[in-house]
């Protein structure tokens, strides 16, 4: 709506966790540290854990992206699921086939495959997101793939990410033999207040905008803050919205009051659009 206003070539702040859009902020660099050093460090299982919205799934993806060349990955989207089928979608995103799929077979092919690469040194990974939902059994069979390994090293590196749920399910008791073989959950940090105009500034310019064609008040930015709490999916939803009535009321300048009416608008009552202001929706 407002992209040819603000010289944008794409929408800036689109809800997919698209790697060409990664700000790295301190808490994203921690957690590809916290990745690189697991991968390559062949610890055997990872958790990333962390708030809703708060860029987990951007941050696997955009590590997968960079490593592409040297990882072969299997990605899991599905945890609604229970070992057998589990094991089944990551058979399937590694293109491995097989002709029965009884849990011995897909375990058998699954070993073949991991032995495969390891012989050309290549890194496979499963990249289990949404870990929070997995049934508590499921995690823990999954304990039983990191067994796969030779005499000096693992196999296949397991990432977990998941959400805040996640974290806590790793502290039971029952689960305490997967808990053990994690080197420390790493919980990702949201961005700081200092943070919030480069994150926003990088979205822009990532989208086509040249420098200076959009400033955002230092009052306006910590209205930012305050109602995101530096969480990249909330300043989206709210940067979006100002930015269509930045639009509607000609002005490059983001002030602290259009981020108040974007505030409104998302945390208010039911409201509608109309001649650029906003007005309750009746109840005719
Ligand atoms: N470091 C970042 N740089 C740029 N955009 C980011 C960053 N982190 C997150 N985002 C954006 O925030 C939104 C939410 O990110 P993402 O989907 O990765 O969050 P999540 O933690 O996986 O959320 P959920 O818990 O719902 O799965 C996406 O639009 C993504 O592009
Ligand atoms: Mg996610």
């Amino acid at each position: 709506m407002y992209e040819a206003y603000y010289d944008l070539k794409e929408p800036p702040f689109g809800s997919t966790p698209d790697p060409r859009f990664l700000y790295r902020s301190h808490g994203h660099r921690e957690a590809l540290a916290y990745i690189a050093y697991g991968l390559f460090g062949k610890k055997g299982f990872l958790a990333l854990t962390g708030e809703v919205g708060i860029g987990k799934t951007t941050v696997i993806r955009a590590f997968v992206h960079t490593f592409d060349p040297c990882l072969e990955v299997a990605f899991v989207l599905n945890t609604n699921v229970n070992f057998e089928e589990m094991l089944y979608l990551i058979l399937q995103d590694f293109g491995i086939e097989v002709e029965d799929a009884s849990k011995v077979k897909m375990l058998s092919a699954l070993n073949s495959f991991l032995i495969e690469k390891f012989a050309f040194h290549q890194n496979p990974v499963i990249i289990i997101d949404e870990a929070q939902n997995l049934a508590p059994e499921v995690l823990e069979e999954l304990r039983l793939l990191s067994n796969l390994e030779t005499d000096q090293q693992k196999l296949v590196q397991i990432v977990l990410v998941g959400q805040q749920e996640l974290g806590e399910m790793l502290t039971h008791r029952s689960l305490r033999q997967l808990r053990q073989r994690i080197p420390g959950v790493l919980e990702m940090r949201s961005l700081q207040p200092r943070e919030i105009n480069e994150y926003i500034d990088f979205r822009l310019r990532t989208a086509g905008m040249s420098n200076g064609r959009l400033t955002f008040t230092p009052d306006a930015q910590r209205a930012i803050y305050e109602f995101s709490e530096g969480i990249p999916r909330l300043i989206n939803q709210l940067c979006d919205r100002v930015l269509i009535r930045g639009y509607l009321q000609k002005t490059t300048t983001i002030r602290r009051e259009l981020v108040e009416a974007g505030v409104m608008e998302l945390s208010g009552p039911s409201q509608r659009w109309g001649d650029g202001e906003i007005r309750e929706v009746s109840g005719e």
